[in-house]
This record gives C-alpha cells, sequence and structure tokens, in this order.
C-alpha cells in the first residue's frame, strides 16, 4: 500500500509518499481500499504539528487524513455489517491518506448508491462536525437566527444547510465574492462578504437583537466579536481557530501565534451568566470514541441525504500525487466547497 507520511512538521514538501506493507484488519475493524479522500483544512495543522489529538493519539510520523470512501478489502474478527466489496465511507483518525486503511466499524457506513465516491469522501467529516455543534449542542427551533462564518467552505457549507432544514434563518459570511453563490446555494438567507464589507455592522442590520447561534472556526480574528452579537440566550459554538494560521508558505508563524494566543478571548463565567450566553466548544477527532454519537448523527445525515434535505458539497478533484497543491489551496483560503484526492483505485 502506499501511503502520504510526514516525519516532521513542516511545508508542503514533507508530505512524501511512501510504500508500506498491506494492512490487515483487527478485530472489530474493516480494511478500505481506499478510492477517494477528502482533505479536511486541520490536515494542514496536522502538517504543522500544531493538532492536538494527533499528537494525543499518534505523534511522529503521522499520516493525515480524516475521511474516505473506496470498497470494503477485508473485514476483522467479528465484524458482520459489511460483506467484502461493499461500496463504503467513512471517518478515521488520521491515516486517510493512503490507499488502503483500517477503520473500526463504527466509523465506517454504507455508501448510498445516490452519492458517488467522490462526493461521499468529502461528506462525512465536515457533515458530522455540523451535525454535532447544531443538533447535539444547539438544539435548533425554526426562526433561530444562527450566524456561520466561512459559510462556503466544507464545515460552514454543512452548518449552513443544516441550519436551514431546521428552519433557521442563516446569515452566511465568506471572505470573498467568489464565494457568495455557494454559501448561498447552500441555503444562506444572507450572505455577507467580508472582505468588501462592514462584517459586524452588516450583521446587526441582519439581526438587529442578536443571534440565537453563532458559529466560528475563525478564533482571534473574531471571536470576541462572535460573543457580543450572541443574544440572550444564544449560543457561541467554537470548534476551530485558522485566522492564527498562515494563508500560504506551509508553516506557522510563531511570533504570530504566541500574539494570538495571548489575543483570543478569555470568557468569563460569571458575566456569561448574568449576560446569560453559553460558550461551547469540541472537536470531532475527541468523538470517536463515542460510537453512539457518531451512529446517531450518521443515521440522521443519510436520512437527509435520501430524502434531499441535505446534498453533498460541490468537490474539486486531484489525483493523489497531487496532495502538496491541495493542501496549498485549503490553505490559502480561497477555495469553495470540498477538495478531494483520487487514489489510482478509483480507475
Ligand atoms: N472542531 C472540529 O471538530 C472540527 C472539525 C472539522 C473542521 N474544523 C475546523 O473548521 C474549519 C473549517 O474546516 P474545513 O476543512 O471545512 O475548511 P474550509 O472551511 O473549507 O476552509 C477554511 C476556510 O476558512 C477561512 N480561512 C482559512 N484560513 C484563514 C485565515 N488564515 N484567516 C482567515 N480565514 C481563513 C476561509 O474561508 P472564509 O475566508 O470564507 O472565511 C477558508 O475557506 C477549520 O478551522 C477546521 O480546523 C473543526
Amino acid at each position: 500500500m502506499k501511503k502520504v507520511v510526514v516525519h516532521h512538521p513542516g511545508s508542503y514538501e514533507r508530505l512524501v509518499f511512501e510504500e508500506h506493507p498491506d494492512l490487515e484488519p483487527g478485530p472489530g475493524e474493516v480494511l478500505v481500499d481506499v478510492h477517494a479522500i477528502g482533505v479536511n483544512y486541520a490536515d494542514c495543522i496536522v502538517r504543522m504539528g500544531l493538532y492536538s489529538s494527533a499528537r494525543k493519539y499518534v505523534g511522529w510520523p503521522i499520516t493525515p487524513g480524516f475521511e474516505v470512501a473506496g470498497r470494503v478489502k477485508r473485514l476483522g474478527a467479528g465484524v458482520t455489517e459489511f460483506a467484502i466489496g461493499d461500496e463504503v465511507f467513512g471517518v478515521t483518525r488520521f491515516d486517510a491518506y493512503a490507499t488502503e486503511v483500517v477503520i473500526p466499524k463504527h466509523q465506517v457506513f454504507p455508501r448510498p448508491s445516490s452519492v458517488d465516491a467522490v462526493h461521499a469522501a468529502g461528506f462525512p467529516g465536515v457533515f458530522l462536525t455540523a451535525h454535532y455543534a447544531l443538533v447535539e449542542l444547539c438544539r435548533l427551533r425554526p426562526g433561530m437566527k444562527v450566524l456561520v462564518h466561512s459559510a462556503a467552505g466544507g464545515v460552514g457549507g454543512a452548518l449552513t444547510q443544516i441550519a436551514r432544514l431546521h428552519g433557521c434563518d442563516v446569515v452566511g459570511v465568506v471572505g470573498g465574492a467568489h464565494k457568495i453563490a455557494a454559501a448561498g446555494a447552500h441555503g444562506a438567507n444572507a450572505v455577507i462578504d467580508k472582505s468588501h464589507s462592514d462584517l459586524w455592522r452588516e450583521a446587526e442590520r441582519h439581526a438587529p437583537d442578536g443571534y440565537d447561534v453563532v458559529l466560528d472556526a475563525n478564533g482571534v480574528e473574531t471571536l470576541g466579536d462572535s460573543y457580543q452579537h450572541v443574544k440572550p440566550s444564544g449560543r457561541l459554538v467554537i470548534y476551530g481557530f485558522h485566522t492564527m494560521m498562515p494563508r500560504s508558505g506551509g508553516r506557522p508563524n510563531y511570533g504570530k501565534l504566541a500574539v494570538d494566543w495571548l489575543r483570543t478571548p478569555r470568557f468569563n463565567p460569571l458575566a456569561m451568566t448574568e449576560q446569560n450566553r453559553s460558550v461551547m466548544a469540541f472537536n470531532l477527532s475527541y468523538l470517536f470514541d463515542r460510537p453512539e454519537l457518531l451512529a446517531e448523527g450518521m443515521r440522521e445525515l443519510l436520512g437527509w441525504l435520501a430524502e434531499g434535505k441535505v446534498r453533498p458539497h460541490e468537490v474539486r478533484v486531484f489525483p493523489f500525487s497531487e496532495v502538496r497543491r491541495a493542501h496549498e489551496l485549503i490553505e490559502s483560503g480561497t477555495t469553495v466547497g470540498k477538495l478531494v484526492l483520487l487514489t489510482d483505485a478509483a480507475g
């Protein structure tokens, strides 16, 4: 099998292809012949050595990657839910940048025939993240005002779709005019292009009383204002910090990181209680130890997919060999939808 291995933290050149012995699934595991691999912004943070759960679960060297689609190649002892040859997709805790991957069975799902492998590979990571944020943490109700940052991206697009299907009034924020249509296509009722307009003045115009839910993966650039625009009884959900990261070059600026770390708002529980606003945060990779949550989330998402209530993201495809180019692009902050790598097995 062939996989991408990162031996030391750094830029794109650290993504190195290596040949390794074929894998064997252990008890309760499924060996998947990988056809398509979803690229996530977090893969870049893993490559840079700044992703806590990568340090916790793997260390160095590491093969990045959180999501794949492919075909079942072998089954570990005790796996009766799948048969060899089944078309599947799923989430992994790293190791997805490979031509084969072993996945615990609770992280593997049958691929619906209506979704091809390319689109399926770009689906589970971002939609499970969005599902957890909105369904598990926020208890959406129709008419709620929801502000989604980076609404044309992977997680942001999924958040927009899920909030809209719950009847919420969604204001999507994007960082460039070329993203407005994509955020609108996900269902955003209004889109703010923060590269051309005053983000918070516009956000106030759309919701003078504030937002029931604000979803923020920007971190320091917007977090304080995001909290200030949550209305009483509302929630701020934090799930990333990408404004601390470089948009080019592939290496963090450690001086900026330190300053941004110091500038990141600290929330005061006394004030939060007085203001009657909640702040929540999570990382999906820690939730893979909660099979019941993944199963529940994916069951609901697959139901919505079948009913046409959500649809997979627009995908830009790269040959697996162009993984460095894919990292460079997603890091630039200019992409729309998902980037997916295609292995030779995709045929
Ligand atoms: N906690 C979790 O479980 C979890 C799971 C998945 C992803 N995430 C986080 O969610 C975020 C989105 O991930 P994704 O894979 O779906 O990526 P994405 O949204 O497809 O791409 C990232 C977007 O963030 C904005 N951005 C990127 N770099 C930036 C920078 N340096 N400064 C300002 N804005 C920047 C850009 O959108 P705009 O310019 O339009 O804002 C860019 O398109 C990431 O922060 C990721 O780490 C968290």
